[in-house]
C-alpha cells in the first residue's frame, strides 16, 4: 500500500474553481472584504447558525484579534492540550495563561477544576473544543457569569458541530474557527470568528485592517489579518461539498471504531448525546498497560503509515512557557498527551486504507500479548 498520510487537503474539481475565481479577473477586486468575501460570510452566517461572522485569513489571527476585540488585562485560564495557537493568541495580547487541567473522558478543559484557578486577575476563559468534541459549556459558561469572566471558545476544530440543533459557535461571547488547509472545511489558510454583539462586528473588521475607522480616520492601533477573495472562493467551492466530505469521514470513522473497539488497552472517545459531529479527527489513547504509544507511531511509520501526537507536547511543556509556575499542574493532560495518537483521516482515505491501519494496530496487539506472556515464561 502506498503512503497514508494522517492528513489530506480536500479541493474541489480545478475546473469548479476556476469558474468562482474568473470575475476576479473582470473586477480586479483581489482583497479588502470583495464580494467573494461577502458572499462566504453570509453562506457560514446560514451554515454556523450564527449571527454574525467576520472572517479572517487565518484561525490564529482570527483568535488573537477575538481576544483583542474584548479588551482583556490579566489572566486567561485555558487547556494544556491544544495546539500552540491558542495559548500563543493569549501571551501575544499580553495577557498571562493559567493552565486548567482537562477532562478524563472528553479531553476538553475540566470545569471541576477552573473555579480554584479563578483569581482577581482572570479575565477570560479560553476552552478548546479538542478534536471537535464539545467542551461542558453549561458549566463553563456558569462559572464564568458568576466571576463576570469572558468565555472565548477555540473552536477550531469544531467546523459545523452542532449541540441539540444549535451550531457550536453560538456558545460563549464569541468562537474562532480554523479554515486551514487540513481541516474539514478549508480556505487554504483561514478562519473565523462567531459572535452575537452586533458591536463586535465593527470591531473585528477595524481590527483586522489597522484600525482604521473611515476614509481619513485611524482610531487604533490595528494589524493586518483580512481574508483575501481566492480564499474566499475556495471556501465558496469547498462549503458546497463539505455534506459529502463528513459523510466519507464518518464511514472511515464508523470502521475505526467497528475495528478497535474491542482491542483491550485502547481508548477511543465516546460519541457525544444530542452532538453532531464533523468527523475532524480520530483519537486513539494507548493506555492499557505494555502499550507504549511510541512504539505504536514507530511501527505504523515502518509500513508508511503517518499518525500524529497530537497533542503531544503539552504547550505548558514548550519551552517558551517553562517560566509559567502552573506548567506542571494538569496530570491528566500529562498522561493523555503521552498516550494519544490521532489516525490518518481525510475524505480521500479509502475504505480498505482504515481497514488496514486497523488490522496493523491489532496485529500489535497479538505481538505485545505474546511478547508479554513469554516473558512470563508461559505459551500462547
Ligand atoms: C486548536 C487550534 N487552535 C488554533 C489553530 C490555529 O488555526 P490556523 O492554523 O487556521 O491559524 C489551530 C490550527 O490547527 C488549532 O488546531
Amino acid at each position: 500500500m502506498s503512503d497514508i498520510p494522517v492528513t489530506k487537503s480536500s479541493l474541489p474539481l480545478f475546473k469548479e474553481y476556476v469558474d468562482e475565481i474568473s470575475d476576479i479577473w473582470d473586477s480586479h477586486w483581489l482583497t479588502n472584504m470583495g464580494s467573494k468575501h461577502e458572499k462566504l460570510t453570509s453562506m457560514l452566517e446560514e451554515y454556523l447558525h450564527t449571527p454574525y461572522v467576520s472572517l479572517f485569513t487565518n484561525g490564529h489571527l482570527a483568535l488573537e484579534n477575538a481576544i483583542e476585540s474584548f479588551g482583556l488585562a490579566g489572566e486567561v485560564i485555558t487547556t494544556p492540550f491544544t495546539f500552540a495557537s491558542t495559548t500563543h493568541a493569549i501571551v501575544r495580547n499580553n495577557l498571562i495563561p493559567v493552565f486548567c487541567d482537562i477532562d478524563p473522558e472528553t479531553f476538553t478543559l475540566d470545569p471541576n477544576k477552573l473555579e480554584q484557578l479563578i483569581t482577581e486577575r482572570t479575565s477570560a476563559i479560553i476552552p478548546v473544543h479538542v478534536y471537535g468534541t464539545v467542551c461542558d459549556t453549561e458549566e463553563i459558561e456558569r462559572i464564568a457569569k458568576k466571576h463576570n469572566l469572558k468565555v472565548i471558545y477555540d473552536a477550531a476544530h469544531a467546523f459545523g458541530v452542532e449541540v441539540k440543533g444549535r451550531g457550536i459557535g453560538n456558545f460563549g461571547d464569541a468562537s474562532m474557527f480554523s479554515f486551514h488547509a487540513t481541516k474539514v472545511f478549508n480556505t487554504i489558510e483561514g478562519g473565523c470568528v462567531t459572535f452575537q454583539d452586533a458591536q463586535l462586528k465593527e470591531r473585528l473588521s477595524q481590527l483586522k485592517n489597522f484600525g482604521i475607522t473611515g476614509p481619513e480616520t485611524v482610531e487604533f492601533v490595528g494589524g493586518n489579518a483580512k481574508m483575501n477573495e481566492f480564499q474566499a472562493a475556495m471556501g465558496i467551492c469547498n462549503l458546497h461539498h463539505l455534506k459529502d466530505e463528513i459523510s466519507k469521514r464518518e464511514k472511515i470513522v464508523n470502521i475505526y471504531r467497528e475495528r478497535l473497539e474491542g482491542i483491550p488497552g485502547l481508548k477511543l472517545m465516546a460519541v457525544q448525546e444530542g452532538v453532531k459531529p464533523n468527523y475532524a479527527y480520530f483519537p486513539v489513547v494507548f493506555e492499557g498497560e505494555g502499550w507504549d504509544r511510541d512504539e505504536v507511531v514507530a511501527q505504523l511509520g515502518k509500513h508508511n503509515i503517518f499518525v500524529r501526537k497530537y497533542f503531544y507536547p503539552l504547550v505548558s511543556d514548550y519551552a517558551c512557557y517553562s517560566h509559567l509556575e502552573n506548567s506542571t499542574e494538569t496530570p491528566i493532560a500529562k498522561k493523555i498527551a503521552s498516550q494519544v495518537i490521532t489516525l490518518p483521516l481525510y475524505a480521500d482515505l479509502s475504505l480498505e486504507a482504515a481497514e488496514h491501519i486497523c488490522q496493523l494496530i491489532q496485529d500489535l496487539y497479538y505481538t505485545k500479548s505474546k511478547n508479554t506472556q513469554a516473558h512470563m515464561g508461559t505459551t500462547l
